[in-house]
């Protein structure tokens, strides 16, 4: 453990040496900053009337100018209702929404800026030493984007229609910061977006902690954090309640480099951590550690589909339920599902190396599935200290192994404890499988290698047997 949390408190401290009081008083009072003397604008002295009603754009916009301008500080917003379009951070800025305050994201078209890749209620590009915090909330009104609730999955509005975009995932995210440093954000609430809730794209030195993220169970692709193409990322103490993928890596332009995931709870329709699917460039030196997984459709996910090379990532002391949801949404409640077969016929294969899996404890509906490609090997895995627990609780049909978006989508085979296809190299030390009620009732395969390429695997101290209390 404290050699696994030494990368966490190094990226911590050599980061953001401006945390390290705040860890010991969990004060927060030291977020970025500039030299200048700390200044606070008060949303309200610019004019801002926070009754939820009345759009207070200009006013919050007028405030971080002139907080900027300044230098830089705190824009503060104190207890009311902030209707807002989309407001722009600039550097130097630290949005103080206290406790009773909430900012509510405007659900017209006219709200968000012409381009739908800038549809964010808050949004920072291209600028430093930025931040959130503050203990009050950001509420996208996800609901209102809703044409239909089902608890399937609801069936969301389209700002396709309008020619603002295509595809069906045309929807404002809630708080998006794009090619920034020095991001903090600490001590806030984000709920109901209408899209993807915190995105950080291209940032370098990002801090998120505390954070509770609630969306939607049945709304598709309101996401938790999505981490794109940026380094030196540290999540901590938050809490993730959502209908899609709670925090995920991706990468489009650039690599993912050092992200720390540790002391978090998790509750998703889909994957509670998931590298890709989108993965054009390489992730390195990921560690998740101490994280709760609570009834989620997929616990630990790496879906590399479009030949970026995946190395270095630790996943330990994690505590994953996982159970079948509707099979619109990815995930089979496999705890652990690692593939990289290529999106298509035209993608190239990416490869997943060094994997530790340590001090893992699961109860799932379904099995471990671990599948390489013929060009994109899975190599170096190893399990240690791992309980998998084996129970259906539900009343989903099993036996269907899924290895969407895209590759050969879902196909019908049956359960296993653990499903291996192409792999170079896999430990399993200490492993226990216990199943639950009657083995033969068809999926009481522990181990099924399927036909092809499977090398290197060591069992030390495996058992597979009936669940006792
Ligand atoms: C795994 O758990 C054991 C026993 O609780 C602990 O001693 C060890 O440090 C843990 N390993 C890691 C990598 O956290
Ligand atoms: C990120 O933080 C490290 C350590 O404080 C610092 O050396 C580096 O310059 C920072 N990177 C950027 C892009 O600000
Ligand atoms: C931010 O930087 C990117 C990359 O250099 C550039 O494409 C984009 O236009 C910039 N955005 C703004 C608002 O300056
Ligand atoms: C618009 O979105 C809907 C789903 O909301 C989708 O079915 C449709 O194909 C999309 N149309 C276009 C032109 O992207
Ligand atoms: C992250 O680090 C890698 C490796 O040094 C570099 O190629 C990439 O440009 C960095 N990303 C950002 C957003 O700075
Ligand atoms: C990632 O972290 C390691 C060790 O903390 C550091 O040496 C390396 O420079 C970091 N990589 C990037 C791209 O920042
Ligand atoms: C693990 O995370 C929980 C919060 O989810 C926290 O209460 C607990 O102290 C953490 N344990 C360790 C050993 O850090
Ligand atoms: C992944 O590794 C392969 C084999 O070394 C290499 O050909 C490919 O370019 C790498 N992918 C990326 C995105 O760098
Ligand atoms: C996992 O469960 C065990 C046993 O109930 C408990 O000791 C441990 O703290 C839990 N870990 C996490 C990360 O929730
Ligand atoms: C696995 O189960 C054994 C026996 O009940 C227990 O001693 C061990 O702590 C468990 N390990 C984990 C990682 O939960
Ligand atoms: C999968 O099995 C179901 C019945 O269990 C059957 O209806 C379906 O056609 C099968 N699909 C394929 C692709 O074989
Ligand atoms: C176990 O399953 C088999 C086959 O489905 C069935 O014949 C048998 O009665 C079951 N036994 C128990 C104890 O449920």
């Amino acid at each position: 453990m404290a050699t696994l949390l030494f990368p966490f408190a190094t990226i911590l401290f050599l980061i953001f040496p401006f945390l390290q009081s705040a860890c010991a008083t969990s004060s927060i009072n030291q977020l970025p900053r500039s030299n200048h003397r700390q200044t606070t604008f008060s949303v309200t002295d610019y004019g801002a009337v926070g009754d939820g009603k009345r759009y207070d754009t200009r006013h919050i916009q007028a405030a971080i100018e002139a907080c900027s301008e300044a230098g830089g500080g705190r824009v503060r917003f104190p207890a009311g209702e902030y209707l807002t379009a989309t407001i722009y951070l600039r550097s130097g800025v630290v949005l103080e929404i206290e406790k009773g305050a909430r900012v509510l994201g405007g659900t017209r078209l006219m709200d968000y800026p012409s381009e739908c890749g800038r549809w964010y209620v808050v949004l920072a590009e291209n600028v430093t030493d930025v931040g959130i915090t503050g203990g009050g909330v950001i509420d996208g009104q996800g609901l209102e984007f809703v044409e239909k609730m089902d608890d399937r999955k609801n069936v969301m509005v389209s700002w396709n229609r309008t020619g603002a975009c295509y595809g069906d995932e045309c929807r404002p995210r809630l708080v998006g910061f794009l090619g920034c440093r020095n991001v903090a954000v600490w001590d806030v609430r984000l709920l109901e977006p209408a899209y993807w809730c915190l995105h950080i794209v291209r940032c370098v030195n990002t801090s998120i902690h505390d954070v509770s993220i609630y969306g939607d169970f049945d709304t598709p692709n309101n996401d938790g954090i999505d981490i794109e193409d940026s380094n030196n990322t540290v999540i901590t103490r938050c809490e993730i309640n959502t209908g899609d993928d709670a925090i995920c890596p991706k990468t489009y332009t650039g690599p993912l480099y050092n992200l720390t995931v540790t002391n978090c709870w998790i509750r998703t329709k889909s994957s509670a951590i998931k590298l890709g699917s989108a993965s054009w460039f390489d992730f390195k030196g990921l560690v998740f550690d101490n994280i709760t997984i609570a009834d989620s459709h997929r616990g630990l996910g790496l879906q590399i589909r479009d030949g970026g090379n995946v190395s270095g990532i630790t996943f330990s002391n994690i505590n994953i339920s996982t159970r079948y949801y509707d099979p619109s949404w990815w995930g089979r409640a496999e705890p652990i599902y690692v593939t990289t077969c290529p999106r298509d016929s035209t993608a190239k294969a990416g490869s997943i190396s060094d994997l530790l899996f340590v001090n893992i404890s699961a109860n799932s509906e379904n099995g471990v599935f671990l599948s390489g490609s013929k060009g994109g090997l899975l190599s170096n895995l190893k399990f240690i200290n791992v309980n998998l627990t084996y129970r259906r609780w539900t009343n989903y049909q099993d036996g269907l192994v899924d290895y969407r978006p895209g590759c050969w989508g879902l196909v019908n085979h049956s359960t296993a404890g653990i499903i291996m296809e192409h792999i170079e190299g896999l430990e399993i030390e200490n492993v226990n499988m216990r199943w639950y009620g009657n083995l033969s009732s068809g999926w009481d395969n522990p181990l099924d290698f399927r036909p092809s390429t499977v090398n290197d695997i060591s069992l030390l101290s495996f058992h597979s047997g009936l669940y006792k209390q």
